[in-house]
């Protein structure tokens, strides 16, 4: 799975020509999806009708409805079709303080609805120089196992370490694949089906260093930031899977 991550970018314009780029590169040996900006769901929805790319959000509530003013719930994005809601991106982490367990509650909340969450884990680069990256992510992981219960295995896993994100400064294929080996291994514990489940990687991931990242064994795919922006670009690291 190779899945765009927006974050608060686009624009009409821009996300016509984007995603008719995108289309246009058609087929993709992988799956594919795009993670828009709520006020561009339904035109995601509109431009990709048909075709075989998926699209999402990028967070939702964990409550299904109520007094929770500028508040997307699972239930409205169900309504559209969406396939995909990221939640626990490290920028919401630490921009809203989101906690283990809100992640967690979200990601519940997305599953009960009948969509796929994808939980982002990863740690800072203090953490990674204190030593307590593994620690970390096992912690943020552990959460979610814990709420999903015998739905574990339906969710996609996202390592993102964060100092990686947007930096330029991607983990190597060896510091990536070590990381998602540990994240399999927990899955494992919780699931029978954590041989199939998708654990994608993110952070600076471009197309020319795709290839050698998704070669690792238990990296399935790609969170992507930036070089989702531009067609040429996530088209390219969707030809390197
Ligand atoms: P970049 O690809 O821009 O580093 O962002 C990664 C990311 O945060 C995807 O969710």
């Amino acid at each position: 799975l190779v899945a765009g991550n927006w974050k608060m970018h686009g624009s009409h314009s821009a996300n016509a020509e984007l995603l008719s780029g995108i289309l246009a590169a058609r087929p993709f040996a992988c799956d594919v999806a795009v993670c828009v900006p709520f006020p561009y769901l339904s035109e995601a929805a509109v431009a990709l009708a048909g075709s075989d790319v998926r699209w999402g959000a990028q967070d939702c509530s964990a409550h299904d409805k109520g007094a929770y003013t500028g508040e997307v719930s699972a239930a409205m994005l169900a309504e559209f079709g969406c396939r995909y809601v990221i939640v626990g991106h490290s920028e919401r982490r630490a921009m809203h303080g989101e906690t283990d367990q809100l992640v967690a509650d979200k990601a519940k909340a997305v599953l009960a609805r009948g969509l796929t969450p994808i939980v982002c884990v990863g740690e800072t680069l203090g953490q990674r120089e204190q030593g307590t990256a593994q620690a970390t992510v096992k912690r943020q992981l552990s959460a979610v196992i814990h709420a999903l219960g015998h739905c574990v295995g339906e969710m996609v896993v996202a390592y993102e370490p964060v100092w990686a994100i947007g930096t330029g400064v991607t983990a190597t294929p060896e510091q990536a694949q070590e990381m998602h080996a540990l994240i399999r291994a927990q899955l494992q514990a919780a699931t029978a089906h954590a041989d199939a489940m998708q654990i994608l990687y993110g952070g600076s991931m471009k197309p020319d260093n795709a290839a050698s990242l998704l070669a690792q064994q238990d990296i399935d795919g790609g969170l992507i930031g930036g070089a989702a922006l531009k067609a040429a670009d996530f088209v390219g690291i969707c030809r390197a899977t």
